[in-house]
């Protein structure tokens, strides 16, 4: 990989340890991955946040760490609220260690706003180049923001912000953001269905670059539950759908992977004169979405806000709530920044009864692990609760969710 006389510098230990390291990072990625250069990106998210997942070897690793980043950088959920631990049941021991590791974060510059959700408190642009690692994150920026980012480890988009450049590779290229696989729903879906089906077709596309199909015009939170189960259930950083999301690409034959198929005779579609789909095809059929999105179970808790609610999903919940109280445990996980300008919103859900937390999530969380059964309307949840937490999942509309948690079944 080419370096400039000052990265080479870097490299050669000329500004540090800390900055050395990092360096060290980012050529062994470009060349493992084979880029020829270092690019500048404008913001970093960085996982490898909660006690629960990095323990003392990961804390120590940051603690060792020296300097400012360059550019704005903010933190994956981590393992409790900061100011609701003693609530959420959290011992003492896994707090003061959860303390210590933003401690080490806010050393290097490193905001400690922990979320999945940055875009909702500074939203990249189309075309900005980033390194983020949060999965859900890292698909919405691509597919819903048109901005460019690999799914980055949490060591290297710490690199990248302590350096202010990531390597060029992969999805910061224009060629390898076309979609590989067509992707076919023949009926309008809604909520909590969007998680169901990046769920079901996320297992069959793997690390592919999906481009749906779809019967109805999915909302940013809808998209958003998409890709977030796309990523959990395969390895999807990017997706597309058609006339909706920012970047429509004319496919060139030579890009395709079989013959290319146009589509403008087929079907309804106002297909533009030279678009064509991936050859490759999957349909999910809506019986299957509708079944996954609608589990019967009676659950201990619910757990709402995976990725981190956004206002309307949380004005959602409040007019679901009719009022009532809830007669279960519920939480609904979103970020401290979106919480503190929406003070109101927040008061009246507590006021139900909901335990709105900031800063952390169900699965990121070992306050999730005392629990038997969780309801869950989102597909990303329902595939790592299990693993992560020990706990049954269980998935349901938001409706539904709300309902069981009012009646208390
Ligand atoms: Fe975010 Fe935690 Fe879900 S990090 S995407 S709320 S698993």
């Amino acid at each position: 990989m080419y370096l400039t006389r000052e990265e080479e510098g870097i490299y050669n230990g000329e500004q540090g340890p800390t900055l050395q390291k990092m360096m060290e990072i980012l050529v062994a990625l470009g060349d493992i991955y084979d880029a020829k250069k270092l690019i500048p990106v404008k913001s970093a998210q960085i996982a490898g946040v909660s006690y629960k997942t990095i323990g003392d070897a990961g804390l120590e690793w940051i603690q060792d760490l020296d300097g400012k980043v360059k550019i704005p950088a903010v933190l994956n959920p981590m393992g409790m609220d900061r100011e609701a631990f003693v609530e959420m049941g959290i011992d003492p021991h896994f707090a003061r260690k959860q303390e210590e590791i933003i401690r080490a974060y806010e050393k290097l510059g490193i905001m400690p706003e922990c979320t999945c959700t940055p875009y909702y408190l500074n939203r990249p642009r189309f075309g900005d180049h980033l390194a983020w690692s949060e999965s859900s994150a890292v698909c919405f920026a691509n597919s819903v923001l048109g901005a460019r980012t690999n799914r980055e480890g949490g060591p290297s988009a710490l690199a990248a912000a302590l350096i202010g450049k990531t390597p060029y590779y992969g999805l910061h290229i224009t060629e390898n953001r076309y979609p590989t696989v067509t992707v076919k729903v023949e009926e309008p879906i809604h909520g909590a269905e969007y998680g169901a089906l990046g769920y079901l077709a996320g297992k069959q596309i793997g690390d592919g670059i999906p481009i749906f199909r779809l019967k109805t015009t999915p909302t940013e939170d809808e998209l958003k539950h998409l890709g977030a189960a796309l990523a959990a259930s395969g390895a999807v950083a990017l997706f597309h759908v058609l006339h909706v999301s920012p970047e429509q690409y004319v496919l060139p034959p030579d890009k395709m992977d079989r013959e290319p198929q146009r589509l403008a005779d087929e079907d309804d579609w106002q297909v533009p004169e030279r678009f064509f789909l991936p050859r490759e095809r999957i349909e999910v059929e809506v019986a299957k979405i509708r079944e996954t999105a609608r589990q019967k179970a009676s659950p201990d808790i619910i757990a709402l806000g995976c990725p981190h609610a956004s206002k309307e999903e949380l004005e959602e919940i409040l007019t679901l709530l009719r009022g009532r109280k809830v007669k279960k445990e519920v939480w609904v996980c979103t970020s401290r920044a979106l919480g503190q300008k929406n003070p109101e919103l927040i008061q009246q859900l507590r006021n139900n009864g909901i335990k709105v937390l900031y800063d952390t999530c169900m699965v990121v969380s070992p306050a999730a692990n005392r629990f038997k059964c969780m309801m869950v309307n989102s597909g990303k949840a329902l595939k790592y609760t299990p693993a992560m937490c020990g706990v049954d999942a269980v998935m349901g509309t938001t409706e539904e969710c709300i309902e069981v948690a009012c009646r208390g079944e």
